[in-house]
């Protein structure tokens, strides 16, 4: 298999390294749109090649999107309409409706796949399964040390109760993560979030509550930070490797 990574930062470098270790990947195209990110990068690979977008479509089965927003909107669609499957990370940029609709059109038009790795969270396995037998709620309670939210709290306060799609007009930080239980389970509006700010928690985590007609579900991850990028937390970098080793593996679990 082919790889075209878009965004040699921490999380695409955590995914080329493991790449670069996997026997079923030939190639390594990087693309960023910083040329020192690119360089360092390379560098560190057997596998790598730098290219374009428009060069590394001509040569990869699978893309994998971990640069920005922005990088969604720009190479989203012509990825997918190269016939070329997709990771996306930066799936905040999934709250338009029209692009993620788009996108989905696209990819059913061109017979490839999106992919949206579960990122800073864990338990969306369980959302999505749940959802065809029925979700009758899902809240997404995040549990910050103050100074992450820019405030000076002294004891633990509720800082926002609201959907998601209000949620990330606050807090932009937590739009990935939002945007990943929402689309696995019941969408943006109907989607609870909590936000918390305690002192005495020094690490982000993630609660994610459920109930339905499958019973109910409680799943809670403490994560630690991308030792190359202190505001990513490592567990992202862990399931975009996850997901390309689903891509390889015979093997599919959960
Ligand atoms: N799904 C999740 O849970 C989750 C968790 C953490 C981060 N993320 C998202 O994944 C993305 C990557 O995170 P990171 O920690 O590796 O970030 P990072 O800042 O370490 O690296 C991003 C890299 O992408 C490049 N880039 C940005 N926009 C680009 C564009 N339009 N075209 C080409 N290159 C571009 C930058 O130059 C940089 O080198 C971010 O959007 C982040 O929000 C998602």
């Amino acid at each position: 298999m082919k790889l075209g990574i878009i965004g040699c930062g921490a999380i695409g470098t955590d995914v080329a390294l493991a790449a670069d270790n996997m026997e079923e990947i030939e190639e390594i195209y990087l693309y960023d749109k910083n040329e020192d990110a690119e360089k360092h990068l390379v560098d560190k690979l057997r596998k790598g090649k730098i290219a374009t977008v428009e060069e590394l479509l001509k040569k990869v089965d699978v893309v994998f999107e971990a640069a920005s927003q922005q990088a969604v909107k720009e190479y989203g669609e012509k990825v997918l309409s190269a016939g070329k499957d997709l990771v996306i990370m930066s799936m905040g940029a999934l709250f338009d409706n029209e692009l993620w609709n788009d996108l989905i059109e696209t990819a059913k038009k061109k017979g490839c796949k999106i992919y949206l790795p579960s990122g800073a969270v864990c338990g969306v396995d369980g959302i999505a399964a749940a959802k065809t037998g029925g979700l009758d709620e899902v809240t997404l309670v995040t549990t910050k040390p103050p100074e992450s939210l820019g405030r000076s709290d002294e004891k633990r306060m509720v800082v926002f109760e609201g959907s998601a799609r209000e949620a990330v007009k606050l807090f932009p930080r937590n739009i990935n993560v939002a945007a990943c239980v929402s689309l696995a389970g019941i969408g943006f509006d109907r989607t609870k979030v909590e936000i918390v700010s305690d002192p005495v928690v020094t690490r982000i985590s993630h609660k994610i509550l459920a109930h339905g007609r499958f019973g109910r579900l409680r799943a809670e991850i403490e994560n630690m930070p991308n030792p190359n990028n202190p505001k990513s937390s490592y567990m992202a970098s862990l399931s975009a490797i996850s997901i390309l080793r689903r891509l390889v593996d015979p093997v599919q679990i959960g």
